[in-house]
């Protein structure tokens, strides 16, 4: 992979120096002043226990810019702020090591600050090869002490490399975004349960307590709930993907604004009057489908559920099936968790130079294994842009045409890829549920089971809640009368 860059790894001892030779770090305003003030009181204990750590990220001297953009991002999220303030008070995550595994970006480097400030110990690597964000990977080191894993542009066995390293960390909780890490605790360890408590076994590095796991992605979800049909989870998890505040907003206007944010930074092209299509209608296709239409594309959208679809023509859009949208198609983007929406087939019948790209979690969507097998040649013809040319159907001695088909980001998630992904005020709530899942596992220790758990309606609601609050947005509260109204059967015509 092109993107490789040189790495450069060393111990907490090298990036404490690197962090003295930063001097006084630039303002930050509340954020960072109290993150300061909590580094300087209680850090000493965790700097020499955690002498050895390591880290790998691609270089430390992009840190001043990657601080500058978690700065950034802080000031959209007020939520986790919130949370962070209260955490440097009551530490509910004193003694806990937390290893995650998220894309590595500002909104989650805030989020790591937060779970900091609640006395966790760190250790994160990237969920994807390609979404890190080199800068803040930079930062979060050398700023924040945090061990980081993650090269944006690694190669698969980096990838899973710096997984390992987070799992050698011991966690107690993990956080996942697709479930590898999750899947790869399962595959390298046993679990045991002694007084009602879950214990990881290894002959290498003995035995220690684990809580649990929470979930960020559907792709994620996903896979666990395959993994607790078929008896093999061994872990309580928590789906943070299935809080009303995660999915309504972050998998719909995060996705559906950064995918466009994605394509045309890759591409510098116009939306307006393209055939841009749209496969799979759930919370991400939604999103994208009336922003694409925002800029003034023609949308088409293919599903697989009936409902789906049915709703999809009552907002107005085109539905067809894949066939018939792979001929008239100028823009596909795949958004489902599903493996080959976009097959060979489909992309037989496209038109030249067409664009297709990803948003969903894995690069399994488009069948970019297929396309490279059929296609004649393959260049880079701009920064995450590829071109592929394959033959023209039927390619027969009458019709020996070749045809163009450019696809972005290798089929991995667009946003992150070629954009910054989701903005940080969907973020905050997001990980407004990561952080109340770390807290829900230590308040629950010993009395959860090996299955999937989800936030309560009350504190979706009171995460909605801070939110409105944040931007100054009052909303009304039901009257007694009206409690009582609506709690009775009595009333009518
Ligand atoms: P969802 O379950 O709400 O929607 C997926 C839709 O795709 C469903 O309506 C399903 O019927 C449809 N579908 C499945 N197979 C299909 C096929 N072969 N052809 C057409 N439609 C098909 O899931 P959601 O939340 O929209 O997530 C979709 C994907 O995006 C997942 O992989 C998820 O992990 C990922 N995701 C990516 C984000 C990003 O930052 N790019 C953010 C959030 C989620």
């Amino acid at each position: 992979m092109s993107l490789r860059v040189p790495v450069i790894s060393g111990t907490r001892q090298s990036r404490m120096g690197l962090s003295r030779l930063s001097g006084i770090p630039p303002d930050g305003g509340d954020f960072f002043a109290s993150w300061r003030t909590w580094d300087r009181n209680d850090n000493l204990n965790k700097i020499i226990n955690m002498e050895n750590k390591s880290f790998d990220v691609a270089d430390l001297a992009k840190a001043s810019d990657g601080r500058k953009k978690i700065e950034w991002a802080a000031r959209s999220m007020q939520v986790l702020t919130l949370i962070k303030k209260r955490f440097e008070k009551e530490k509910p995550l004193k003694g806990i090591r937390l290893g995650a595994c998220l894309h590595v970006t500002a909104e989650t480097a805030n989020l790591m600050l937060t779970l900091a400030a609640g006395g966790a110990d760190l250790s994160l690597c990237a969920s994807n090869p390609l979404s890190t964000q080199d800068d803040v990977a930079a930062s979060l080191v050398k700023d924040f002490d945090v061990s980081v894993y993650a090269i944006k542009g690694e190669d698969n066995q980096t990838y899973y490399r710096h997984l390992e390293k987070v799992l050698d960390f011991k966690p107690n909780i993990t956080m996942d975004d697709g479930a590898d890490l999750v899947s790869l605790l399962h595959k390298n360890y046993k679990f045991v349960i002694h007084d009602s408590r879950f214990m990881i076994q290894d002959s290498k590095s003995g035995k220690w307590e684990f809580f649990g796991s929470s979930e960020e992605t559907t792709t994620g979800i996903i896979r666990l709930k395959a993994m607790e049909k078929a008896s093999a989870l061994k872990i309580p998890v928590f789906a943070v993907n299935d809080s009303d505040t995660k999915h309504l907003f972050d998998n719909r206007y995060g996705t559906g604004q950064s995918t466009l944010d994605g394509i045309m930074r890759a591409t510098n092209l116009l939306l307006a009057g393209k055939n841009f299509v749209v496969c799979g209608y759930g919370w991400c296709g939604r999103g994208l489908a009336s922003r694409a239409r925002g800029l003034g594309a023609q949308v088409i959208i293919t599903e697989v559920d009936p409902v789906k679809a049915l709703e999809a023509l009552m907002d107005g859009y085109q539905v067809m099936s894949m066939d018939e949208a792979a001929k008239v198609g100028d823009i596909f983007v795949t958004v489902t968790g599903d493996k080959h929406a976009i097959d060979i087939t489909h992309i037989k019948k496209m038109k030249d130079g067409v664009i297709l790209a990803n948003s969903g979690h894995f690069n399994v969507e488009i069948a970019i294994d297929k396309l490279a097998q059929l296609a004649k040649s393959k260049r880079k013809i701009r920064p995450f842009v590829e071109e592929y040319i394959i033959p023209q159907t039927p390619h027969t001695p009458h019709n020996p045409q070749m045809k163009k088909i450019y696809v972005l980001g290798e089929g991995r998630l667009i946003n992150l890829t070629a954009a910054e992904g989701h903005p940080a005020e969907v973020m905050d709530m997001s990980f407004a549920n990561q952080a109340f899942s770390a807290e829900f596992f230590v308040k629950n220790k010993g009395k959860l089971e090996a299955k999937i758990y989800r936030i309560s309606p009350e504190m979706d609601k009171e995460i909605a809640r801070l939110k409105l609050k944040s931007l100054g947005i009052g909303i009304d509260t039901l009257t007694s009368e009206q409690e009582k109204y609506l709690a009775s059967w009595k009333e009518g015509t």
